[in-house]
């Protein structure tokens, strides 16, 4: 039976436990892993544009023994020009697992149904799976341990946030989530990250006050326009400026440290000083892109 990684909603506490020790073994020891996809090849379908996941991913099968195939769906006017499904079915007739970045999660439900080799989540309107990975992997290796971080996420409700919450229940990690009123996370997925949480005692919490921050070990910022929307920047500052990540707000809430997933845009969402300062996780979690997406082609294909 194969297993597709599109939420995370459906794994076990263990088995995202089990997932962070194999990427962090496979940092620390990649000459030994080396052949885990030997003679493996893996097609990714990008239907937005990608620097770090793109790029983890291509490199990162390599260093596995294993080869990708980079399908750009707009330049290769391959967007609209069949049913996903059909692209799917197709892709899995030669590849031995599909990595897609979409739109909609709805093209990734028709692909897992539609394939029947794995489907993973490069990013989607709703998750960004492999992202939350090497967030938690980034904590793990800064801590030592997961038990008693809390991380707050300032700015957008988006697919970053949700799953970070997803992800952080399921690890125990407390995650609050700091929106401005209107850019709240998708309410089922909030409510559904704090029943996983029950089994993990992690706090999942939100709120439009920045107050809500404080006392956080992190804060996450993202982008406050993400792919796809049109929004006019000036109607978004207006909004989201109380919600930059800067020095101040370090101060304020307390925190040790600051993570972005990137592309970070310096002096909007967060400073430019906080970037490149000695506070800051974004290399270590854009290097941990690579070894978690590693793991999880291991764990999906292995
Ligand atoms: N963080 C992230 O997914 O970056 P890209 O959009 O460059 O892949
Ligand atoms: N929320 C952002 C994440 C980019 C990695 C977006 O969807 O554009």
């Amino acid at each position: 039976m194969k297993q597709d990684l599109l939420t995370f909603k459906d794994w076990s506490s263990d088995e995202l436990n089990d997932l962070l020790a194999l990427a962090a073994k496979i940092k620390a020891d990649p000459e030994k892993h080396n052949q885990i996809l030997a003679g493996k090849s893996i097609v990714a379908l990008f239907e937005k544009p990608s620097l770090r996941t793109r790029v983890s991913f291509d490199i990162g099968i390599h260093k596995l023994g294993g080869h990708m195939v980079y399908l750009d769906s707009q330049a290769g006017k391959l967007a609209g020009r069949e049913d996903a499904k059909d692209t799917a079915a197709n892709l899995a007739c030669w590849a031995d697992a599909i990595v897609a970045r979409v739109y909609s999660h709805e093209t990734l439900v028709e692909f897992s149904e539609a394939s029947k080799v794995p489907v993973i989540n490069a990013l989607c309107d709703l998750y960004h799976p492999c992202q939350a990975v090497a967030d938690y992997l980034t904590l793990l290796e800064t801590y030592g341990s997961l038990d008693n971080l809390t991380l707050a996420y300032v700015g957008d409700g988006n697919n970053v946030t949700h799953s970070l919450l997803i992800v952080g229940a399921l690890l125990g990690v407390n995650v609050v989530s700091v929106t401005p009123a209107g850019y709240e996370v998708n309410q089922e997925i909030f409510q559904l990250s704090e029943q996983l949480a029950h089994k993990t005692g992690a706090k999942i919490t939100q709120s439009n006050s920045i107050d809500a921050a404080k006392g956080a070990n992190v804060l996450y910022a993202d982008t406050w326009i993400s792919m796809g929307d049109d929004t006019p920047l000036a109607d978004i500052k207006r909004v989201f400026d109380p919600y930059k990540v800067d020095e101040a707000m370090m101060e304020l809430t307390g925190a040790e440290y600051v993570m972005h997933c990137q592309p970070a845009h310096r002096d909007l969402e967060i400073s430019g000083d906080l970037i490149d300062g000695d506070k800051s996780l974004l290399m270590q979690q854009a290097e941990n892109r690579m070894h978690g997406q590693n793991a999880i082609l291991a764990k999906l294909l292995g």
